[in-house]
């Protein structure tokens, strides 16, 4: 197991993904991104035809949802089954399907587990794992816990750099609704008690790194 756990948590376009995986390529870490894997059940669920908000069949597909993914910060490679759902897993219409299925609690508890065990075996010396829920239930124990925020405008205006093919108005309302759904069931966007707020809003991508990176060394050491 990783001796050195960093957790980090905050809403869509926070940059969480691209300042964790730099994060974990710098310290030499693995790097979990567990969003992937709701989002690999939404793929896996719509590809079988279930409605997501039919909770009933979600929960009875579970047991046949083989799941994997890479802890690798520069290849992060998602697979379900044979198929490599990587880039499939940020389509649209999976990011629209993915909150119905996060919301049910056996689905959170079926996912945990996953992340407790890839954690248990991750072979490197620390892991940065990046998520709505690591600092409070997945790795509250973690050696540095993070929240990664940013003001909404700011956080629209980077996820729509990001999606050319969408307009600035869709992307902010899909934003918008999928943070409103997601902090019903899991509240990332107040820091828990020991949770450090690294605020990125008037940050540039190579100066959040950097104050991630500060944080992890100072908590790190204290531990
Ligand atoms: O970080 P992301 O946008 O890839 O996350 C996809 C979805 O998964 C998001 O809508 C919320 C959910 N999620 C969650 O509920 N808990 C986590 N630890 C990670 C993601």
């Amino acid at each position: 197991m990783a001796d050195i756990i960093v957790a980090i948590d905050g809403p869509a376009g926070s940059g969480k993904s691209s300042v964790s995986k730099a994060a974990a390529r710098r310290l030499g870490f693995d790097y979990l991104d567990t969003g992937a894997a709701y989002r690999a059940l939404a793929w896996y669920v719509l590809d079988r035809g279930i409605t997501p908000e039919d909770t009933t069949t979600v929960l009875s597909s579970l047991d046949a949802f083989d799941y994997s993914i890479s802890i690798d910060p520069r290849e992060p490679v998602v697979m379900v089954g044979e198929t490599d759902v990587t880039e499939a897993i940020r389509e649209p219409r999976v990011s629209g399907a993915v909150s119905a299925v996060a919301k049910v609690p056996e689905v959170r508890t079926f996912v945990t587990s996953i992340f407790r065990s890839t954690i248990e075996a991750a072979p490197h010396d620390g892991i940065v794992v990046e998520g709505r829920d690591i600092t409070t239930v997945v790795a509250p124990d973690a050696e540095a816990r993070i929240l990664l925020t940013a003001d909404e405008e700011v956080r629209m205006a980077r996820r729509s750099a990001e999606l050319t093919s969408e307009s600035a108005a869709d992307v902010g309302e899909q934003l918008r609704s999928r943070d409103r759904a997601d902090s019903r069931v899991v509240d990332f966007l107040t820091a828990a008690d020991g949770v450090v707020t690294v605020d990125s809003t008037h940050l540039d991508f190579d100066q959040t790194v950097d104050a991630v990176l500060e944080v992890i060394a100072r908590e790190t050491t204290r531990t």
